[in-house]
């Protein structure tokens, strides 16, 4: 298989070193991934769309919640090109999944977007395959490691949110300018892909309230504490009794007895409710940039086994 990774930061340079550890396994299933293109800001790739034997442009660019530029364009010129996408960058999905699905279908070619949603939590394909032939009804989850870890943190400590977060930079689990995280979009971004490509659902992220982790105290967390509750930051999709699709990012008081209650530290976790599956939790899933690369790879060699 001939790719082409464009935009090659730390994801892309953890593919790459992964590729590499994985070929013995990989080769196993006669899967011979060979990185034909690197391109960056202000490469021509033209090369590479008219490159009949390349089969896959990975996508890695940051991911922009306003347009989805540059990653978008991207992804409309490749798949328009014939060949098929994988991606990471949420920006792409959350403003144009429904016109790339209908393009890669046209095409005859697969848009793969297991990473947009949690890396290697398998969240997305889960939802795709797993749940194939029922309706799922609501999305609800822990789907950033980041605020996960502060909530954490700050229970198992007493601290406030600032030295939390300070932590987690620290240790590298927080990002330097942590508010996407740290004020829901991040979340949201992915609730909204789970939304649009799991229930079939045309919503923008105009349409999630959200509100983030940024006004809780430790007098806070000890309060739902001292109730047998947990703070956490979830993400819920679901219709009101009127049948209004609500969706939603906000800090949540959690019972010892849901499911969600013990995730702990970076771990993230989504919980569907399907028509005639019932309820299914999936939980886990290393953060950073290398299982991020992991999740990434596990759709390419999807796609050899043509399971996308
Ligand atoms: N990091 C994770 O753990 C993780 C997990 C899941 C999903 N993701 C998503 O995966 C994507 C990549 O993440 P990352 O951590 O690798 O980000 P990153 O380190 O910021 O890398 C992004 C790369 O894209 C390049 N780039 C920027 N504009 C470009 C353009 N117009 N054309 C081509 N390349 C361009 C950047 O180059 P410059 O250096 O020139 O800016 C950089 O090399 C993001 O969308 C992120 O949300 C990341």
């Amino acid at each position: 298989m001939n790719i082409a990774i464009i935009g090659c930061g730390g994801v892309g340079k953890a593919l790459l070193e992964l590729l590499e550890r994985q070929h013995t396994l990989l080769a196993e299933e006669n899967l011979y991934i060979n990185v034909k293109y690197i391109i960056g800001r202000g490469d021509d790739i033209s090369p590479a769309l008219t490159d009949a034997d390349l089969d896959t442009a990975v996508i890695l660019t940051p991911t922009n919640k306003d347009n989805g530029q540059p990653g978008l364009d991207y992804a409309r010129a490749f798949l328009a090109a014939g060949k098929h996408v994988v991606t990471a960058d949420k920006g792409i999905i959350i403003h144009g999944y429904t016109e790339l699905r209908d393009l890669a279908e046209t095409k005859g070619v697969k848009l793969a977007l297991g990473c947009t949603t949690g890396g290697a939590l398998p969240s997305i394909n889960a939802g795709i395959f797993d749940m194939a032939g029922s309706s799922i009804i609501s999305i609800e989850g822990i789907l950033n490691g980041t605020t996960n870890y502060i909530l954490d943190e700050m229970e198992s400590t007493g601290c406030e949110y600032a030295e939390a977060l300070n932590k987690a930079q620290q240790a590298g689990i927080a990002e330097a300018n942590p508010s996407l995280d740290v004020e829901g979009w991040d979340t949201a971004g992915k609730l909204l892909i789970l939304t649009k490509v799991l229930m079939d659902e045309n919503v923008s992220l105009d349409d999630v309230k959200v509100e983030g982790i940024t006004r809780l105290t430790a007098a806070d967390i000890r309060m739902a504490a001292e109730t047998g509750c947990r703070y956490k930051l979830v993400g819920r999709t679901a219709f009101d009794e009127t049948g209004n699709l609500i969706l939603s990012v906000n800090p949540e008081q959690i019972p010892a007895d849901h499911l969600l209650y013990s995730v702990s530290g970076k771990n993230k976790s989504v919980r569907y409710v399907s028509d005639t599956l019932g309820e299914l939790v999936i939980m886990g899933g290393a953060s950073g940039t290398t299982p991020a690369a992991a999740s990434v790879l596990r759709d390419l060699v999807n796609l050899h086994r043509n399971r996308i």
